[in-house]
């Protein structure tokens, strides 16, 4: 580890008054040096009650986004610019226009890995942390469009069995992970439990023992007396769990469970994102305003 290279990044940290935020599944040494690292949840939370100048966002282009949305008056900055989420590219603000158009009664829910142009079309939004209660929240009877994950979608529309509207997105990282995969790590290891992303693909999440966000596989483990787990989902959630099972095993029920995007943020960049003051993440004013009242409403229910 580069000692000096880290003590860089903490005096500038102090003198920028900046904060780091990364998500679970960023580099082992980027959720080390990170003041709070976390779920999309927990780093919406963070972001929205920070009281730092700089908020360093290491992630990807959706995290960042809403913490731009949610504490307007920082500088949000990604080490890497293009760290991108596929799936929340895979509706635009246009295409949902044209859903509402042909379910114009139904409420919008969307995941929080959406753009910003999407939030600001949405009524509410939530993350796999809460995105059941969010719709359990909402009036008996209405239809609820939910975009773009199908795969959470599809989980939340069996725990609430409300009428959903699913759109066919999905991670390109969680479908690499196939029912064959997580088949053989339990033939190898019958004693372990399987914990699955609700972003799996149906096959893995029927054969999963629970199904959570990455911060609730950090809780379930901590207060489970279970020795080995069987792990579906961005193999980054691997450090973390380590650190608060030191006794306990991790299986990865796949290696190819790795978002490529995730893993672009190195501390090289992190050093000049705070040198540079680079890159910083904007959204337009009248954008923001929109997707804030979504964002408010995912951050006041808490699951
Ligand atoms: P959570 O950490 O909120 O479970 O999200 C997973 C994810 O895919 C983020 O991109
Ligand atoms: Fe997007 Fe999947 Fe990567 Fe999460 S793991 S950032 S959903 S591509």
């Amino acid at each position: 580890m580069d000692t000096k290279l880290l003590d860089k990044i903490a005096a500038l940290k102090l003198e920028r008054r900046a904060v780091i935020l990364a998500h679970n599944y960023q580099p082992d040494e980027i959720q080390d040096l990170a003041d709070f690292a976390g779920d999309s949840l927990g780093l919406s939370i963070q972001a929205s009650q920070t009281e730092a100048d700089v908020i360093v966002f290491c992630g990807v282009r959706f995290m960042a986004e809403t913490a731009v949305i949610l504490s307007p008056d920082k500088t949000v900055l990604m080490p890497e610019p293009t760290a991108g989420c596929p799936m929340a590219d895979m509706i635009t603000a246009e295409q949902l226009r044209d859903l509402k158009s042909q379910h114009p009664d139904a409420l919008v829910v969307c995941y929080v890995n959406s753009t910003a142009e999407v939030k600001a079309e949405s009524d509410y939004c939530c993350t796999s942390a809460n995105a059941v209660e969010v719709v359990r929240s909402l009036p008996a009877g209405k239809k609820i469009l939910f975009v773009p994950d199908q795969h959470l979608g599809r989980f939340v529309q069996e725990q609430t069995g409300r009428d959903m509207v699913l759109w066919p997105g999905y991670c390109s990282t969680h479908v690499f992970i196939g029912a064959d995969d997580v088949k053989e790590a339990r033939r190898s290891n019958p004693e372990a439990v399987v914990l699955a992303h609700p972003e799996c693909s149906e096959p893995v999440k029927d054969l999963a023992d629970e199904l959570l966000s990455t911060g609730q596989m950090l809780k379930f483990v901590e207060t489970s007396s279970v020795k080995q787990f069987i792990i579906a989902t961005e193999i980054g959630i691997i450090h973390p769990l380590k650190k608060v099972r030191p006794d306990a095993e991790f299986i990865p029920a796949s290696l190819r469970g790795v978002c490529p995007n995730m893993k672009k943020t190195t501390l090289d960049k992190l050093l000049a994102a705070l040198e540079n003051l680079q890159y910083e993440v904007t959204v337009p004013p009248e954008i923001a305003a929109k997707a804030r009242r979504s964002l408010d409403r995912m951050v006041e229910v808490l699951p």
